[in-house]
């Protein structure tokens, strides 16, 4: 092993590094002949995809099955806590993560549950059916208009209504990520998809000899290698394919890294321009050694940078359209200035997570309740007038109840929510006019897919959070809501 070995140039990582990031097509046309063309984009992640999962309890239900449907045309992951697992497929289909739990037994409400999940949307219900029993499709319990004696059937109100929507509550706040913050990379659970996403780009582009890469080990991605400033060397780096289309990150402050490193200052680069020499927006930190430590990156303090020169007139960085991400261990800061916390030779840097931080809070939880659930007991309520819920509220295992009492656990949890209480459900087309209300005292008739397409669109709202209301339809077809014009008319709860 001499030096002259050491500081042999390699040629063939240098093409594959380009080639790798589709620099030059020259080892992918290769494979393309042997392997036949890849499907479109096959190379190039997503980043305008909803990186969080929605995790949707009573997928198979009335309501839960749009719900998924509509997330998934949204182009959100859906996971389904489902029962029966075959049966649910035959509802919802196999584009959704189905796994099998229950929310009345806490203990199946696991981490692998709740892995990655940004949003929970919960339309769960008690079996309730017409006392004369109804049809294999639910037909009269689903037409929700026409009255049926109804009874109870399988479990209990306490239990599904109030003990499993709070043992979902408590999972949730367990396991649900800030409500300001947006994933960008969970490497606690890496997808293969993931793992092809980064790939090394040393000092070897330009005549060095310095070699990295990035593993996936201990539930982290591992950043390591060696830098050798010889052949007037020395970085070494990891970086991102672009993701086609970009990150639109422009609603956060920044980004936020869970690293554990060596001591060496190392540098993150955002890149909002595809091309493979562009400008790049850097951003130096010191690690602490063996010590696991957040790092706060704002977009405002991105300095933009070219080759390791800093571009006095480049403008700042365009958040909306991030599209490389690349981590860096560099003899030199910017300008030619020495990286005052770098040493040669072997080198780690270990990555958990990757997420904007600083944006909104929106609701995480949204929680499918019930007109009517204040309403048993109430004093002056004219029974005749009210709907059979709330009239048979007691023969009914007091359901009203325990649904008010499973809403108070999610009001209760600190988690942002939104508490949507419709009026008789539906399997009309629905596309009416919606009525917004809050104290509990509205009647009538709302169909399944607007009550699914509330869930979708709170998700978004800032001032949907917090917020409990009940929901009818009007009369009148109409094309578009204007929903932030609803929810600003609305009182949050104390
Ligand atoms: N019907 C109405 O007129 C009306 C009016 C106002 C409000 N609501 C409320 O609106 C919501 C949605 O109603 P919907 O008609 O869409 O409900 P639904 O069709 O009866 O669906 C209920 C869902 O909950 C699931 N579920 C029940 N117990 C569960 C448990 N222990 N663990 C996991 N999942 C469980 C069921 O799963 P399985 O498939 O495994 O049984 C099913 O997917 C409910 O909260 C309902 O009370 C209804």
């Amino acid at each position: 092993m001499t030096d002259k070995n050491r500081s042999q140039w390699d040629l063939g990582r240098f093409i594959e590094t380009l080639t790798y990031f589709e620099v030059i097509p020259f080892l992918n046309w290769v494979q393309e002949l042997i392997q036949g063309r890849p499907k479109d984009n096959q190379n190039r992640p997503d980043g305008g995809r909803n990186m969080g999962v929605i995790l949707v309890a009573g997928a198979t239900g009335g309501v839960g099955k749009r719900v998924v449907r509509r997330s998934l045309e949204r182009g959100y992951k859906v996971r389904a806590i489902v029962r029966d697992i075959d049966r649910a497929r035959s509802i919802i289909g196999n584009d959704v993560d189905l796994v099998v739990a229950d929310i009345t037994k806490p203990e199946t409400l696991n981490s692998i549950v709740m892995a990655d999940v940004q949003a929970v949307i919960c339309c769960t219900a008690v079996r309730v059916q017409p006392v004369e029993g109804d049809t294999a499709d639910r037909a009269k319990y689903y037409q929700g208009v026409k009255f049926y004696q109804p009874e109870i059937v399988g479990d209990t109100p306490e239990n599904v209504e109030y003990q499993g929507v709070k043992n979902l509550v408590k999972a949730a706040t367990k396991y649900l990520p800030q409500a300001s913050e947006k994933l960008i990379f969970d490497f606690t659970n890496p997808s293969i998809e993931l793992k092809n996403i980064w790939g090394a780009v040393d000092d070897v582009v330009m005549g060095g000899v310095s070699a990295s890469n990035m593993q996936f080990v201990e539930n982290t991605a591992l950043f390591a290698g060696n830098v050798s400033t010889a052949n007037s060397g020395g970085f070494a780096s990891v970086r991102t394919k672009n993701f086609d289309p970009p990150f639109n990150l422009s609603d956060y402050e920044g980004v936020k890294l869970r690293v554990r490193g060596d001591g060496q200052r190392y540098k993150i680069f955002l890149r909002t321009e595809t091309q493979w020499d562009g400008v790049g927006y850097g951003y130096s930190f010191d690690t602490v050694a063996n010590t696991w430590i957040d790092i706060h990156v704002p977009f405002a303090d991105l300095i933009p940078v070219f080759r390791a020169k800093t571009v006095k007139d480049a403008p700042p960085i365009d958040s909306s359209k991030v599209c490389s991400f690349q981590l860096m261990l560099s003899k030199f800061e910017y300008d030619n200035a020495l990286n005052p916390k770098f040493s040669p030779g072997s080198f780690s840097l270990q990555v958990e997570s990757i997420k904007a931080y600083g944006g909104a809070t929106l609701p995480q939880f949204v929680l499918v309740s019930s007109a009517g659930v204040t309403r048993p007991g109430r004093p002056g309520i004219n029974l005749d007038e009210e709907p059979p819920a709330v009239k048979l509220n007691d023969q009914l295992g007091g359901i009203l109840t325990w649904k008010l009492k499973g809403e108070d656990s999610l009001r209760e949890s600190g988690i942002p929510y939104t508490i949507i209480r419709p009026c008789a459900l539906t399997e009309e087309a629905g596309g009416k006019e919606l009525i917004f209300e809050q104290g509990d005292n509205i009647r009538g008739k709302i169909s399944r897919e607007d009550v699914a397409e509330i869930c979708m669109q709170v998700l978004k709202l800032a001032n949907a959070c917090n917020v409990t209301f009940e929901v009818k339809e009007g009369e009148k077809t109409v094309n578009s809501i204007d929903w932030q014009r609803l929810f600003s008319n609305l009182q949050r709860d104390k």
